[in-house]
């Protein structure tokens, strides 16, 4: 018995190996729930009592030995694996197919809108995305029981602040603390209680004009979205304008641009009626200046808000609107070289 341990420390002194699979099978002889030290556990009661201490320390001086042999050979093959996987670079590969990033198509018609009212001399506004109703609403001329306030287009924050749902109130904060001339258009993100579809989401963006100054009048508005639809669309587009109402605006319109993939002769995309809407506008309503600390019988101004989604869907004939807020790569990587 004593012999037969002893051959076995010879052994596991005397073992060698590079190979992974002979030192499992190392492992299993001798660490092994089935192997070798099992057996001579079971013969243990059979040693005569006299030499059952030297037995003992014997098996347990095989059993550290394989053990640290196990652990040496382990960590030897895992560093020579390693060596091997850090050979030199193949200098003969192709290079790896870095991806090129893109700009969002939002992100692109805002810089366009903003980059075509800066060459008339509008300034940029930002405010911020929670509102109180003075900004959002009241100083924006919106009677108390006004429908747009009503819990089904607005998300309310608690009973004085909800999350903007136009940036016309980052208007009324520069209206509040500039003096005229006032000359500034306010990009932001906006956000209106609406079911998700093709054509409405609960998040969206705007771009909203302001211009006051004295003597302001309704053609000088007329000429300046003229000037941004033709900057925007093309030099041979025409707009229209419809009378419509806001509360912060009198008179108000609507307008519409020629359809740019009809060019006005009617299409799918315009409904066969050679007009797309674009935007909302007015003369500012005299209540709003006076709100804002701006005497109205010296000063009158125009304001005019788009949808930037709107604009980007008609500028890349996207059907849409969900596509701008999923962020498919698929999607924005068509956007590589606009
Ligand atoms: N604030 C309006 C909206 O959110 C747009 C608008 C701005 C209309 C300025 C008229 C004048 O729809």
């Amino acid at each position: 018995m004593k012999d037969q341990v002893e051959k076995l420390i010879l052994e596991v002194e005397d073992f060698k190996t590079t190979d992974t699979n002979e030192l499992e099978s190392f492992r299993i002889r001798f660490m092994g729930k089935k192997g070798v030290m099992n057996d001579l556990f079971k013969s243990f009661k059979d040693v005569p009592n006299d030499q059952k201490k030297e037995f003992g320390q014997l098996l347990n001086t095989l059993k550290v030995k394989a053990q640290e042999k196990h652990t040496k050979l382990k960590s030897e093959l895992s560093a020579n694996t390693n060596q091997n996987t850090n050979k030199p670079d193949d200098l003969t590969l192709p290079v790896l197919n870095d991806q090129l990033g893109a700009r969002h198509p939002i992100s692109l018609i805002r810089n366009q809108i903003i980059d075509i009212f800066s060459r008339i001399g509008y300034t940029v506004s930002e405010g911020p995305e929670i509102e109180d109703d003075w900004h959002n609403f009241t100083a924006l001329n919106f009677p108390e029981e006004h429908p747009a306030r009503d819990m089904q287009d607005t998300f309310f924050i608690d009973e004085k602040h909800a999350l903007r749902t136009h940036t016309s109130s980052v208007q009324v904060r520069v209206m509040e603390n500039n003096k005229p001339p006032i000359r500034t258009i306010s990009p932001g993100r906006v956000f209106r209680n609406e079911a998700i579809s093709a054509r409405a989401h609960c998040i969206f963006h705007q771009v909203e004009g302001l211009y006051i100054d004295k003597d302001v009048s309704f053609a000088d508005l007329k000429q300046t979205l003229l000037y941004f639809a033709r900057e925007m669309f093309g030099e041979k587009t025409e707009i229209r304008l419809r009378p419509s109402y806001f509360p912060f605006t009198e008179p108000s319109a609507e307008v519409d641009v020629s359809c740019n993939i009809c060019s006005g002769k009617g299409c799918n995309v315009c409904k066969h009626t050679g007009f797309l809407e674009i935007l909302g506008c007015g003369m500012v309503d005299p209540n709003v200046l006076e709100n804002c600390g701006i005497d109205s019988s010296v000063y009158s101004g125009f304001a005019f808000g788009m949808g930037i989604e709107r604009i980007t869907m008609l500028k890349y004939q996207i059907n849409d609107l969900r596509l701008f807020f999923e962020n498919d790569v698929r999607f924005l990587k068509q956007f590589q070289s606009a």
